[in-house]
Formats: structure tokens, C-alpha cells, sequence
């Protein structure tokens, strides 16, 4: 039996819904049970937990023959790094009490830094902690920055008449659609072909650069020539603080920026079929970022 935590999640959802149509057991962890009842319906079975709670992941590990792990995201969190701290010693604890054998988790590049990245820095104590287990094997997928971010531009195109944000817009970014990670996650899962502590990234389809992203969005929307603009941190922190994000969170995303903007962060294997996924850039703007933007331009 397979355990997948942040189930309902862009990733989750997708690893749990590729091993449940492998024929596999999967338990899938979330919050509540309500949010589980579609997976509970193609099979899976649900448990709610809290993924702080040691005591109810190891209830929701125990019997796993692998399990796939993550930090979920709260963009609300006004102290972002301790909820990370708390939610790793958790998964910890309960891998420790179960005596899981094999664990995929969901890193990023730049994860191998020991500071400056944000809310990186949260998975690279992840990744040291899971390390420590010597009786684990554990993969830590490092992903490349996920296109979903950029579903935050619907809003911006559409006040603003272009794309803005805090990426250098020539910055070349290994971009990845989740669904590809999660589909890369289940494999991995399935054949279990990974020995004590291993990293492998995951890169997406190619690199991509901020403006090549508001080219590919222009010419689905209608608007070619779209332009990305970069703005000064002192611009993006309120606009992000407006849109619900804590303070400390915009903080710890700007300084993931600049770390990504100035080459610290960065992937560091060479592109590979292994690492290079299938999805595109322009195949996520068809799939998911157009009927989003034609969702909130009806909507306007
Ligand atoms: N954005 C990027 O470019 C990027 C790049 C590389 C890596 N990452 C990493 O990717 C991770 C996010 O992955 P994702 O997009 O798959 O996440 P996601 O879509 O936000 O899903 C997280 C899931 O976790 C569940 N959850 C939230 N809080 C929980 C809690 N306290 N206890 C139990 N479950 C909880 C939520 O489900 P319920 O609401 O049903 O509980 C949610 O569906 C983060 O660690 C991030 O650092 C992000």
C-alpha cells in the first residue's frame, strides 16, 4: 500500500490518481475527509490528518510499502519557516515510529543551499532531516519552478495590460507543469528504483524566460507583443501582501527571486531525457492558463 500526502494537492492528486489506475492501494492524506471523497470514490482510502501531527502520520504511514511526502505551501503563514520545521519533524517522527523503507519527497532545485532561497530553505532541511534516517531510502525530487505560478498573471494582464513580477524577464527558468511531477512521482513509486539517499531533479519540458512566457500568453489571449516588465521588490511586496500573502512569505519569495535572479539558485544537473518532462510551456497556457484567463475576463 502506497501513502500520498497533500493528496488533494497539485501534485498529490496526481500521484494518487496514477498509482490508483495502476491497480495499487493508496491511502491519500489531507486535512478532511470531504476534500478526499473523490479519490475515496476511484478507490483510494482517505485519512485525515493534520501533517504536524506525528502521532496521526504514523497512524496514516503505518503498513506503507513506499510514501510520497511534501511541505505544503501557506502563503498566510506569518512565520513560514517554523510551520515547514514543524511539519518536517513531524513526517520525521512518524517515518521513524513506521519504519517506512522508502520515501519520494518533493524538493526543488536550489535545495542544496543552506540559505537565501526562501522557502527553499524549508526543503533543504527537509531533505537533511529525511537524510538522517538510516534505515530509509529516500528520493528527493527536485523540481524546477512550477508553471502554475504563472497563473498569477491572469489577474496582473488583465489590470495591468502586461505581465509583471519579480523575475529577471531573460532568466532562463527550468519550468514544469505539476501534473508532470506527479506523473514522474508515481513512476518512481511503482519501480522503487532508489537506494538511501538519492536527489534526482525534474526540469520540465526546456528553459524558459519570463518574456518567452508573456510571448506564449499573448499569442493564446490575443494580445501579441504582450510584454513581461520586472519590478522592484518595493513594488511586488504590497501587491503581494493585497492578494492575502503574509508579509513573511512575500519577503521569503523575493528572496528566493534574487536568489534565482543571480544564478545562486539553480539547477545543477545538465538537461537529460531523464529529467526533462513532457508537458510545454504553450500545452499548460492551452490547458489551464487560457480557461482561467477567459474564466476571470467573463467574470470582469
Ligand atoms: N511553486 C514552485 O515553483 C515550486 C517549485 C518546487 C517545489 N515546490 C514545492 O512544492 C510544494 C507544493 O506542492 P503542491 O503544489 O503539490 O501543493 P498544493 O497543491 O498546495 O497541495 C498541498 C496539499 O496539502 C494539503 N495540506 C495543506 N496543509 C496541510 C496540513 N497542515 N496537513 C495536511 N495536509 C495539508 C492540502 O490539502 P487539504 O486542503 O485537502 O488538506 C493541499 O491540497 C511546496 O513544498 C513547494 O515548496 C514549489
Amino acid at each position: 500500500m502506497y501513502v500520498v500526502a497533500g493528496a488533494t494537492g497539485h501534485t498529490g492528486n496526481v500521484v494518487a490518481e496514477a498509482l490508483l489506475s495502476r491497480g495499487e492501494k493508496v491511502r491519500v492524506i489531507g486535512r478532511t475527509a470531504e476534500r478526499l471523497k473523490a479519490l475515496a470514490a476511484k478507490g483510494a482510502e482517505p485519512f485525515a490528518a493534520d501533517l504536524a501531527d506525528a502521532a496521526g502520520l504514523a497512524k496514516a504511514f503505518a503498513g506503507a510499502k513506499a510514501v510520497y511526502v511534501m511541505l505544503p505551501p501557506n502563503l498566510a503563514s506569518s512565520d513560514y519557516p517554523s510551520f515547514q520545521k514543524r511539519v518536517t519533524d513531524a513526517i520525521v517522527a512518524a517515518l521513524r515510529s513506521t519504519g517506512v523503507s522508502h520515501a519520494v519527497t518533493l524538493s526543488s532545485i536550489g535545495a542544496d543551499k543552506p540559505d537565501k532561497t526562501g522557502p527553499v530553505l524549508g526543503l533543504h532541511y527537509l531533505e537533511e532531516e529525511l537524510n538522517r534516517i538510516d534505515a530509509l531510502n529516500v528520493l528527493h525530487l527536485r523540481a524546477g519552478y512550477f508553471m502554475e505560478n504563472t497563473l498569477a498573471q491572469t489577474g496582473i494582464i488583465q489590470n495591468m495590460g502586461m505581465a509583471v513580477g519579480p523575475l529577471h524577464p531573460d532568466l532562463k527558468l527550468p519550468m514544469i507543469a505539476t501534473r508532470d511531477i506527479g506523473e514522474a512521482a508515481a513512476d518512481i513509486l511503482l519501480s522503487l528504483d532508489f537506494r538511501q539517499k538519492e536527489t534526482r531533479e525534474l526540469l520540465g519540458q526546456r528553459d524558459i524566460s519570463m518574456s518567452e512566457v508573456a510571448q506564449s500568453i499573448g499569442s493564446a489571449i490575443g494580445k501579441p507583443g504582450l510584454r513581461y516588465i520586472q519590478a522592484p521588490d518595493e513594488q511586488v511586496r504590497p501587491a503581494l501582501v493585497q492578494l492575502g500573502v503574509s508579509s513573511n512569505m512575500a519577503g521569503l519569495l523575493l528572496a528566493m527571486s534574487a536568489s534565482l535572479n543571480s544564478g545562486y539558485m539553480r539547477a545543477l544537473e545538465q538537461r537529460s531525457a531523464k529529467n526533462t518532462t513532457p508537458t510545454s510551456y504553450e500545452t499548460f497556457v492551452r490547458e489551464q492558463f487560457l480557461p482561467q484567463y477567459r474564466g476571470k475576463s467573463a467574470a470582469a
